[in-house]
C-alpha cells in the first residue's frame, strides 16, 4: 500500500445490533473531532467505516462483497476501515483476502481509530483487535449531536455462553461502565436534545454500579436516577437476559413513570430440551413466570422477544412447544432467526444439523404466530390515548412519524416538531404501524 493523502470526508455503515450502531455513532464523533466532516448522501467519502456484524452466517461474506463494490465515481477506491464484531473474529482473514482495507479495528479498540487512520497515512496497513475493558469510553470524545431517541451504552460483552453464540467471543466479559460516568453522557445527550434515553447492553439488566454515596445499585438504580433529570423523559432498555431480571427492576416498571411500558426479553425456544441444550439455564415456565410478574405491576406492558427456530437436533414437537409459547405470551413483536451455525462455538460441534427446508417453514409458521400477535396487540391499543414522541416527518405533508411508549410506530397530522412529546388518540390499527389524531398542543 502506498501512502495517500489524509482523507476529509468519512461514512460509517453499521450492520449490527444497537450497539454496534452505537459504536457507529461513537466512531463518528471521533472521527468528527479529528477535523474530518460526513459525506453529504450521495457523495463519495474518502474513508468508509465498515462498522459489521458476526451474529449468523454470510455477515463475513457480504463484508467482502461490500469491500468490492466500494468505489468512488472516479473509479478509485476509498480508504477502508473494518470495524465491529466481523474484524473482532476475523481481523487476520480480512487483512489477508482483502488488500483493499487498510485498517482493521475491534469493538473495544475503536478509540484508537485515529492511530491507525496515521499509520494509513504512511502507507501501513493496521489491526487492533485488543479488548482493554472500558478504555475506550475514557477517551472518546464527548457525546454531540443526539437525535430526540438516543442509545447509551452501559454494559457491554457477555458472561453466558450460550451454546450458538459468538458474542462472547467478540465482545469479551461481562463490563459495567461507571455510574458517573453513564450520568455525564445523558446529561450531555439530553442538553443536545435527547428526549429518551435506551441504555444498551448484550445484558443490560446485568449492569451493576456504585451510586455516589457509594451505595451498590442495579440498573432499576441507574433507571431512577435518569428519571430524577428534568428534560428526560423517557427511558427504555434493551437486551435483558430472563437470569438477570431482579425484583428492583420489575418494581421499576410498575414506579417509575418514564420507563416505558416495554420489555424485551429473549427467550429463544419454548422447549426446554432445546433451552438446555442451548445452555440458556432457564426453563420455558420459568420464564412465563417471569413475564407475569411484569405484567403484575403493568399490565399495559408490551412484551418482545427473539426465537431461533431449528437449533441442533430440534423436533417438531419440540417447534410446537415455541409456538405454544409465543401463543401464551402474546407478543407485541418479536424477532426470530433460523439457526446459523458460527465457528468456534459448541452447537456449531452438535449432532443433527436441521435440513435447511424444514428451518424456512419453521420460520415461516412461527413468524405468522408473532405477526398474528403484533396485529392483534396493535389493534387492542385502537381507542388509547397515548403520549408519542416525534422522531421525524412522514412522508405526506404535515405528518409526523413518532413512537408509542409501546414502541409502536404512530403517524398522525397537524402541529408539531422532532423532539416534541405530544399526546393522540390511537384510531387505526395495522401490521407495523398506527395512526393517530393529535389531541392538543404539545405537553
Ligand atoms: N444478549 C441477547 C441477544 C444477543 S444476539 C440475549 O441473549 O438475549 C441477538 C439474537 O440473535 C439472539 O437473541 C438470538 O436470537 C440470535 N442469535 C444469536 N446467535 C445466533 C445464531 N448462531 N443463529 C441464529 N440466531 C442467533
Ligand atoms: Fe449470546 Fe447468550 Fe450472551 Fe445473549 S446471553 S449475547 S445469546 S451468549
Ligand atoms: Fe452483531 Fe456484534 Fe451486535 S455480532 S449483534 S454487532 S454484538
Amino acid at each position: 500500500m502506498t501512502a495517500s493523502p489524509a482523507p476529509k470526508t468519512y461514512r460509517v455503515k453499521s450492520f449490527g445490533c444497537q450497539m454496534n450502531v452505537y459504536d457507529g455513532e461513537r466512531m463518528a464523533e471521533l472521527l468528527a473531532e479529528k477535523g474530518m466532516t460526513p459525506a453529504a448522501d450521495g457523495q463519495d467519502a474518502d474513508l468508509v467505516v465498515l462498522n459489521t456484524c458476526h451474529i449468523r452466517e454470510k455477515a463475513a461474506e457480504k463484508v467482502y462483497s461490500d469491500i468490492g463494490r466500494l468505489k468512488k465515481a472516479d473509479g478509485s477506491k476509498p480508504l477502508i476501515a473494518v470495524a465491529g464484531c466481523v474484524a473482532q473474529a476475523e481481523g487476520e482473514e480480512i487483512m489477508a483476502r482483502a488488500p483493499a482495507v487498510s485498517m482493521v479495528v475491534g469493538p473495544q479498540a475503536y478509540h484508537r481509530l485515529p492511530d491507525l487512520l496515521d499509520k494509513a497515512a504512511r502507507g501501513e496497513r493496521a489491526t487492533d483487535t485488543d479488548m482493554p475493558a472500558n478504555a475506550k469510553f475514557d477517551v472518546l470524545p464527548q457525546r454531540r449531536r443526539a437525535g430526540p431517541s438516543a442509545f447509551l451504552t452501559v454494559q457491554e460483552g457477555c458472561d453466558k455462553f450460550c451454546t450458538y453464540c459468538v458474542v462472547p467471543y467478540t465482545r469479551g466479559a461481562e463490563i459495567s461502565r461507571p455510574y458517573s460516568d453513564l450520568i455525564a453522557e445523558a446529561e450531555k445527550l439530553i442538553e443536545n436534545g435527547a428526549r429518551e434515553i435506551t441504555l444498551l447492553g448484550q445484558n443490560v439488566n446485568a449492569w451493576t454500579g456504585e451510586d455516589t454515596q457509594g451505595h451498590a445499585i442495579g440498573l432499576d438504580g441507574l433507571i431512577r436516577a435518569l428519571d430524577r433529570m428534568p428534560d428526560l423523559q423517557r427511558i427504555r432498555y434493551t437486551t435483558s437476559h430472563p437470569n438477570d431480571v431482579t425484583d428492583g427492576l420489575i418494581a421499576a416498571h410498575g414506579e417509575v413513570a418514564k420507563l416505558m411500558p416495554y420489555l424485551h426479553l429473549p427467550v429463544q425456544s419454548g422447549s426446554d430440551r432445546v433451552l438446555k441444550a442451548m445452555n440458556r439455564s432457564h426453563t420455558a415456565d420459568s420464564y412465563l413466570r417471569l413475564l407475569d410478574r411484569f405484567r403484575a405491576v403493568r399490565p399495559d406492558i408490551a412484551l418482545s422477544g427473539d426465537f431461533i427456530v431449528g437449533f441442533p437436533g430440534e423436533t417438531e414437537d419440540e417447534f410446537a412447544d415455541t409456538l405454544k409459547l409465543v401463543d401464551a405470551v402474546g407478543y407485541a413483536a418479536a424477532f426470530s432467526f433460523k439457526y446459523s451455525p458460527r465457528p468456534g462455538t459448541p452447537a456449531a460441534e452438535m449432532d443433527g444439523m436441521i435440513a435447511p427446508e424444514v428451518m424456512d417453514e419453521r420460520l415461516q409458521r412461527l413468524q405468522a404466530a408473532i405477526n398474528r400477535h403484533q396485529l392483534a396487540f396493535n389493534q387492542a391499543s385502537v381507542g388509547k390515548r397515548c403520549t408519542v414522541l416525534v422522531e421525524r416527518k412522514g412522508k405526506h405533508p404535515g405528518q409526523w412519524l413518532g413512537k408509542s411508549p409501546w414502541l409502536q410506530s404512530v403517524h398522525f397530522l397537524g402541529d408539531a416538531a422532532i423532539g416534541d412529546v405530544v399526546e393522540v388518540d390511537l384510531i387505526e390499527a395495522g401490521p407495523n404501524s398506527l395512526a393517530g389524531r393529535l389531541v392538543d398542543s404539545a405537553l
